[in-house]
This record gives structure tokens, sequence and C-alpha cells, in this order.
């Protein structure tokens, strides 16, 4: 779960190449086929159909996860539905697998593949979805989808950090924050809203959410310390310690040690 801000730009394919490659490799700047979920259209590849396979697995132990997941995307592609200049400038499958992807560091299942032992579940979570589309060997993703897809699951939660970067990035965070609490938006119609809402119902996402990052904190100290999860681990996690903040802890430290080290240089504060 996430916060807000707003960019925008547009790619152009590169016309000089475009002729010699074929149809269906550059399709994810042309007319992708579509199906319709709770009402929304949406894109449907055969890689977000994996995608949805794969997130299948979270409903018996996670079933918030999943419709947290499947709303995320839904409520995006409804914007995009509501605004056709904006959906022009969208890559529509990565925002697909991007948004239905960018949780997979809070699956608990035993043997998880995406639970690192240090690292946020921000992180478990892009490079799981990078290493997904990898398997499947599509020449359509360069590396530079790869990394806006992995910049949007990466910084979902950082929405200040998110200025001046592409609008597919952007578009991934900003469909998370559909899900915020609060007046719906009003670039999605109430209609989509109702529709979304009552095929992936969000009436155990704050328990399920809560649950989650405390299993984080329980589970991976190390992957916890410094992120949001830390209150958790301080709050719901016996043993978990105090709060702490690694770069104000090297900071404060590296003060004493300096002035032992320099005690003639002259340092004069302004503030
Ligand atoms: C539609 O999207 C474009 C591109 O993001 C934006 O500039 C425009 O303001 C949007 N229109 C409406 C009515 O929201
Ligand atoms: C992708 O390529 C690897 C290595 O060549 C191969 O093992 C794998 O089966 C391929 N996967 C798909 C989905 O084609
Ligand atoms: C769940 O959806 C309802 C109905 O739209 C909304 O009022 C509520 O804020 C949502 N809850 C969360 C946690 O997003
Ligand atoms: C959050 O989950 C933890 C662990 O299950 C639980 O102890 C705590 O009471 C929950 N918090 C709330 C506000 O329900
Ligand atoms: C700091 O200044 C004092 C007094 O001038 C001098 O005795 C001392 O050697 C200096 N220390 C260092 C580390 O330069």
């Amino acid at each position: 779960m996430k916060f807000s801000g707003l960019v925008s730009c547009l790619a152009v394919a590169g016309a000089a190449t475009a002729g010699r490659i074929p149809t269906q490799q550059r399709s994810h700047k042309h007319a992708l086929p579509t199906t319709k979920i709770a009402n929304i259209e949406v894109v449907d590849t055969p890689l977000v159909r994996d995608a949805l396979e794969l997130i299948k697995a979270f409903i018996p132990l996670q079933p918030y996860l999943y419709n947290h997941l499947m709303r995320s995307w839904l409520f995006g592609a409804a914007a995009f539905n509501n605004n056709a200049t904006l959906k022009a400038a969208v890559d529509l499958e990565l925002h697909a697998v991007g948004t239905l992807l960018h949780d997979l560091g809070w699956d608990m299942r035993p043997n998880s593949p995406w639970h690192s032992e240090n690292l946020p579940f921000e992180v478990d979570s892009a490079l799981g979805a990078v290493a997904f589309v990898k398997d499947h060997n599509l020449s359509t993703w360069d590396e530079n989808r790869l990394e806006r897809m992995h910049d949007g699951i990466t910084l979902q939660g950082m929405t200040s950090y998110l200025n001046g970067k592409n609008i597919d990035t952007n578009w991934i965070v900003q469909s998370v924050i559909f899900e915020f609490p609060g007046p719906r938006s009003p670039l999605i119609r109430d209609a989509d809203y109702d529709s979304i809402l009552a095929e992936f119902p969000n009436d155990t996402v704050f328990r399920g959410t809560n649950e989650t990052f405390t299993w984080l904190a329980l589970t991976k100290p190390e992957g916890a310390r410094g992120t949001f999860i830390d209150y958790f681990g301080v709050s719901y996690v016996p043993g978990y310690g105090p709060q702490t903040n690694t770069a104000f802890e090297l900071i404060t430290a590296g003060v004493a040690a300096e002035i032992a080290q320099y005690p003639n240089s002259t340092f004069q504060s302004h503030i």
C-alpha cells in the first residue's frame, strides 16, 4: 500500500526500425487483444494471463492480497478507459503485469520464491516480477520496459520520489494509490468502482495488510529495518527491539568519531 503523485510523457517507437520487426513483437505500442473483467476492458495477452494465473495462488491463504492486486490493476485500467489520451500514452501490458505482481513479496506461503531474508518486500516483488517476465523470453520486453516496471514496483511506497519518472512507472504507483481509503477519484467512473469492488471486495484489506506487515517484521527483520515495516515489528513482534534508523544512527555516531579525529576543525551551525 502506498502514496501519491503523477507525471506524463510519451514514448514514440523508432519508426526506422519498426518496419523490420514482426507485428506481434512491437505489439505493446499497438492494439492488443482485450477482454473484460468486472466489466472493465483490459489487455489480454499470454503474459497477462500468466500473471493472473500466478497470483491466483494467493487466494487460499491471502484472499485480500489477490483482491488488492486485481483492484489495483482494474482501477488503473478503468482510469485509462476513461481518457483516450492517457490510454494511448501508457504501456498497457507493462501496467497490467506491474500492478498484478507489485506485492509478490507479501506471499506468506512457506518457501515463497519471493521471500528474501534481507530485502524490503517492494524489492522482492520487483525482482520477482522482472524474473517472471524474463522467463517468458519475449523479444518485446527490452531492458527499458523491465526497468520501468521494476521502478514502479520498488517505488510503490515512495511517491515523493516519483516526480520526473516516466508515465509507466508513475501509473503502477498511481493505480495502487486508488486503493487508499478516501473519496473516490474523479478519474474513475462510479459504475467502474462499483463493479470492481463487487467482484474484488476490499472488506479485509486492512486486517490482511496488518497481518502481512507484522509477518514481514517477524520473518525478516533485516528487510524491515529502516522501512515503515519497522513500526509493525516494534508494535507487534515480541523481542523485535526498538525503532531503528540506519542513516540517523550512522550519522550521529559519525559526528562523535569525527570530533575525536579532527578536534581543531571549525564547524559553524546555521540553524
Ligand atoms: C487525460 O490524460 C491526459 C494525459 O495524462 C491529461 O493531460 C488530461 O488532462 C486527461 N484528461 C482528463 C479529462 O482528465
Ligand atoms: C526461455 O528460454 C530458456 C533458455 O533458453 C528455456 O529454458 C525456457 O524453457 C524458455 N521459456 C519459455 C517460456 O519459452
Ligand atoms: C473499500 O471500498 C469502500 C467502498 O468504495 C471504500 O469506502 C473504502 O474506503 C475502501 N476501503 C479501503 C481500505 O480501501
Ligand atoms: C495487527 O496484527 C497483529 C499480529 O497479528 C496483531 O497483534 C494486532 O493486534 C493487529 N493490529 C490491529 C490494529 O488489529
Ligand atoms: C589541536 O590544537 C591544539 C592546540 O593548538 C594542539 O595542541 C593539537 O595538537 C591540535 N590537534 C590536532 C589533532 O591537530
